[in-house]
Order: structure tokens, then sequence, then C-alpha cells
């Protein structure tokens, strides 16, 4: 079994991704990004924190926004129709979720979809679906990147995703669909589940329940890519019983230091891109 290094292939992108923007800031060029939380989520706090500090290794100007929970979605949509207009700005980020006042549809639509960082918006969600150009949701290209990066096949294989969300599930299958992966997608109403996994060549778990995957339910060999971060007496566990499935899987990713590195890195190439195409004739 090998480990998939989530945190060194982020790393080796970092180290490129600091040369580009050093090039850009010589043209007098700084990529900026633009972080909204709305709320204090413990959790979510965490995550942007982390890319606020990613970005700034990077050499990317990080324009950071904490909204009070209480936040109106007029005082959201304002936000970010100011960071639509503001040139210095290349990406805008608002982490999900959001307290439930928010419409979080009419504010990932109301993101200038050549800003749309995380490729929310339904214009950069069609691009995906049509294999068009476009921004890549972060964590599942993430996953594809991962994958190449250990010379993973995905032509031809089985690819088994368990959970249908926007962020994850779904945009997952388009990536993997687009390599020439025969996907199949799981959720929590799907019957005889195992019976599913257990056919998987390549597994994604975005189920978001602590340890889901147990060994009984892969084949000898499979790859296992677990997107799970649960909090669980205090320790950080994935979707993935990391012990008994780690001892069945050809390559398996940590939690930590998994797919979570990746999500983060893809977001600052988004950004990077962006600003490359807006700015950069
Ligand atoms: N919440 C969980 N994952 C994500 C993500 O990739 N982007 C944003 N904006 N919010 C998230």
């Amino acid at each position: 079994m090998i480990r998939l290094e989530g945190s060194k292939v982020a790393a080796d992108l970092q180290a490129e991704l600091t040369e580009l923007t050093a090039k850009y800031r010589e043209q007098g060029i700084v990529p900026g990004l633009a972080v909204i939380l709305v709320g204090e989520d413990p959790a979510s706090k965490v995550y942007v924190g982390r890319k606020e500090k990613m970005a700034e290794k990077i050499g990317i100007k990080n324009f950071a926004y904490n909204l009070p929970s209480d936040a109106s979605q007029e005082e959201v949509l304002e936000l970010i129709d100011q960071l639509n207009r503001n040139d210095e700005v290349d990406g805008i980020l608002v982490q999900l979720p959001l307290p439930a006042q928010i419409d979080e549809q009419q504010v990932l639509q109301t993101i200038d979809p050549a800003k749309d960082v995380d490729s929310f918006h339904p214009e950069n969600v069609g691009k995906l679906m049509q294999g068009l150009p476009g921004p890549k949701p972060c964590t599942p290209n993430g996953i594809m990147h991962l994958l190449k990066a250990y010379d993973i096949p995905i032509e031809g294989r089985h690819a088994v995703i368990i959970g249908r969300s926007n962020i994850v599930g779904k945009p997952m299958a388009h990536l993997l669909l687009d390599e020439n992966a025969t996907v199949t997608i799981t959720h929590s109403r799907t019957k005889e589940l195992a019976e599913i996994t257990r056919l998987a060549d390549i597994l994604v778990v975005a189920i978001g329940r602590p340890n889901f995957l147990t060994g009984d339910m892969i084949k000898d060999g499979a790859v296992v890519i677990d997107v799970g971060i649960n909090r669980l007496d205090k320790k950080l566990v994935g979707d993935v019983d990391y012990e008994t499935v780690a001892e069945k899987s050809s390559f398996i990713t940590p939690v930590p230091g998994g797919v979570g590195p990746m999500t983060i890195i893809m977001l600052m190439y988004n950004t990077v891109k962006a600003c490359e195409l807006r700015r950069i004739p």
C-alpha cells in the first residue's frame, strides 16, 4: 500500500506557483484573492485561515472579510458586487456553508464567473459538464492531480464515488469521465452499497460520516481517496476506516495530509490562472 501524500504534491505545486507570482510581481501584477466568511463556524474559520495563509506564502494578495453571523443577504451581495468591480481582486471565494438566512445560490450566482475560483457559478458548472475550458472545482481537481502525480491509470477503470454534493461528488464524476473512467455515483440512499463499492478500481469517499468505508467494502488493490474531515473524540478522522481499508488498498490518502492540502493548492492555482486570464495579455 502506498500513501498518497497530498501535502508533498501540494508543496511542489506551491513552489511552482510562488515562482510564477514572483515573475508577475516583476511586471507589477499581484494576483488577489478575496475570502469571505460569514459567521463564526469553527471548522470554516480553520479552513479559511489555511487558505489565507497559503495565499500569502505564494505571493497572492489576500483580501479577508469576516461578516457577522446575522449579516443580511444584501450585505453579502453588496460586498461581492464591490469585489467584482475591484481590479486588484482576481478570485472571490465565499466559504460554505452559509448561515440559514442567506440564499446560497443567489450568492454564488452573483460572483463574476471570471473570478469564480471555486467554480460554483452555474456558468462554470455548465462549462465543466460540457468539457469546455474554465476553472475546475478545487477538491475534485486536486484529487485528479494527486492521481496523476502517482501515475495512477484512470482510463477504462471503474471509479465509484460515494456522495453527490455539488462541491465534490458531482464535479468529481465529470472530471473522471473526461479521463475516460467508467463512473458510478452512489449516495446515502443507495441500496446494497457495498456490492457497488467492491467493484471499484478507484473509490472517492465524500459522504461526511466518520470511518464510513470499511475494509470489507473494497476489493483488493483498490485506490481509495478519502475526502472526509470529521472530528471524532477530539481526533481528525476521514470517511474511511483507515486501518481496515489501508491493508487491502493499493493507494490510499491519509487524513490529514491527503486531499485537504490539494484542495487549498488548487484554489491558489485557480487564483493565479484567473489573474493571468484577466490581466496578462
Ligand atoms: N466548504 C467546504 N469546501 C469548500 C470549498 O471547496 N469551497 C468553499 N467556498 N466552501 C467550502
